[in-house]
């Protein structure tokens, strides 16, 4: 079997009102094209070439895919003529299209519609006629947008009418038709070859392929979809908006049975590729993003955003804001810390409410509990930060590096002016502006901060 698959990107989506292009507007993290994309590969097609409008080209290189610009949009008739004209004709091979707006249709609905095209022989319908082409059909509430399926008397489909040039009668069909569509290659060039735009939008439908084969005695076998929701496309941003919800909770599902509790999906949000440990708890109002992992046993939220953050075992999350961090396992952070930058905390690190931490290295048992800044520091094991420090990382002009070593106790509200260092086992007392670097062991306080007598 040899199946390539065409997904036609290149639509102009209007009815989004945007200037970006239609099938790179995301959902759950992703652009919708790269759902499709990654069902397709799943149902184990891996040549696959996009159809895209001059716009979008620059943008699909992460999507290692073929792409074929179309540079005007005549319809998804002239898409597809113009994959093929750029694609190697196999006399015995299959086609697979799907459309770039359609993410929530999995691997299991494309493998689906290529079974009556690739075993024919078990599909009795068609056995007196060959089979040309397989598409997915769905019955769905009405009014609705999409193109209505009429069929032929319990004999496979006539053809396909879009809303617009539909009768009264047609237009009470609830059959709609996915967009979804397995081709005998041969069949396929032959129709789209006929092709004509004489119809209510003066565009080259590739659903009027159908008629054309009926015509030619072929045979065209519906494949009804349970669900219509599973395959919906999005042509507004209500609809994205709807998808939105559908994959939001599909992700939560699958993360739940892989054994991490979510207390509330409907206020969860998820991407895909996400790595999230067992027995992990993910509370109210979270959300987890860009490749973020979390180990085992821990808990995040709720009212907590982490975008891709790195977090171990059994740590405590709580009502805070991550990105772009490493946290080791047993840490606490929050309520209301805020950690960015490539922030960097070791194991048993307690962050408090009140603390910004950007660029910082902070050791194993570190402790900032209350209201402080620290930017641009490491600090060693088992130090301790009061309330209120702040390091002064930027003179005006650059930024300074801290150094904290290990088992120093900074006072209450300690300015540290950058760059500076504090040895180990240095103290600095309540209020202290430390300008000058503290030696081990040494004990400072003062506005500047002078060293104290001996005890
Ligand atoms: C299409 C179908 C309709 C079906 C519905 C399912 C046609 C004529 N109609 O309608 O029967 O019920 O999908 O979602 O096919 N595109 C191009 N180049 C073009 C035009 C479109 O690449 O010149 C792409 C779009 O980017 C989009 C896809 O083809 O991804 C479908 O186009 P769209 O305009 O959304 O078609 P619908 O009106 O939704
Ligand atoms: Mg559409």
């Amino acid at each position: 079997m040899s199946v390539r698959a065409i997904v036609l990107a290149a639509g102009k989506g209007t009815r989004m009102k945007s200037a970006r292009p239609k099938v790179l507007h995301e959902i759950c993290g992703r652009p919708m094209l790269w759902y499709v994309v990654a069902s397709l590969r799943d149902a184990g097609i891996n040549e696959i070439v996009v159809i895209a409008n001059p716009e979008m080209h620059a943008h699909l290189e992460p999507f290692n895919v073929q792409t074929v610009i179309q540079e005007e949009q005549l319809g998804t008739g002239h898409a597809v003529q113009i994959a093929l004209a750029a694609l190697k004709h196999n006399t015995n091979g299959q086609i697979l299209i799907a459309y770039g707006d359609m993410p929530l249709v999995d691997a299991m609905t494309y493998k689906s519609v290529l079974d009556p095209i690739c075993h024919p022989e078990e599909h009795p319908q068609g056995a007196s006629r060959r089979t040309a082409l397989a598409l997915i059909t769905a019955r769905m509430p009405l009014p609705s947008n999409f193109g209505r399926v009429i069929r032929r008397n319990g004999d496979g489909v006539e053809r396909i009418v879009e809303v617009r040039d539909a009768s009264v009668n047609e237009l009470a069909v609830d059959e709609m038709n996915a967009g979804i569509y397995a081709y005998q290659e041969n069949d396929l060039r032959e129709a789209v070859a006929k092709l004509r735009n004489d119809n209510a939008q003066c565009e080259y439908y590739l659903t009027d392929t159908i008629a054309h084969l009926v015509d030619s005695g072929k045979y065209v076998a519906p494949v009804t979809a349970e669900d219509h929701r599973a395959v919906l496309g999005i042509n507004d941003r209500v609809e994205l908006a709807i998808a939105r919800k559908q994959m939001n909770e599909r992700l939560c599902a699958k993360y739940m049975l892989d054994g991490v509790t979510i207390i509330d999906p409907a206020t969860t949000y998820l991407e895909p590729e996400l790595q999230i440990g067992r027995d992990t708890v993910i509370y109210p109002n979270t959300s987890i993003s860009r490749l973020s992992e979390i180990g085992e046993g821990s808990t995040i939220g709720p009212n907590t955003r982490l975008s891709n953050a790195r977090i171990g075992d059994r740590s405590v999350i709580r009502e805070s804001v991550i990105t772009d961090c490493t946290l080791g396992n047993d840490v606490a952070v929050g309520p209301f810390a805020h950690l960015r930058g490539g922030a960097a905390l070791a194991d048993d690190v307690k962050i408090g409410n009140f603390v910004e931490i950007k660029g910082s290295k902070l050791a194993k048992g570190v402790k900032a509990s209350h209201l402080s800044y620290l930017g641009d520091a490491e600090i060693g094991e088992e130090s301790n930060i009061g309330a209120g420090t702040i390091t002064c990382n930027y003179d005006g002009k650059k930024k300074n590096r801290t150094t904290i070593g290990k088992n120093v106790f900074i006072g209450s509200n300690s300015s540290l002016v950058a760059p500076i260092t504090i040895g180990d086992n240095a103290l600095t007392g309540a209020g202290s502006v430390v300008t000058k670097d503290v030696p081990p062991g040494e004990r400072v306080a003062g506005n500047p901060a002078k060293p104290l007598p001996k005890k």
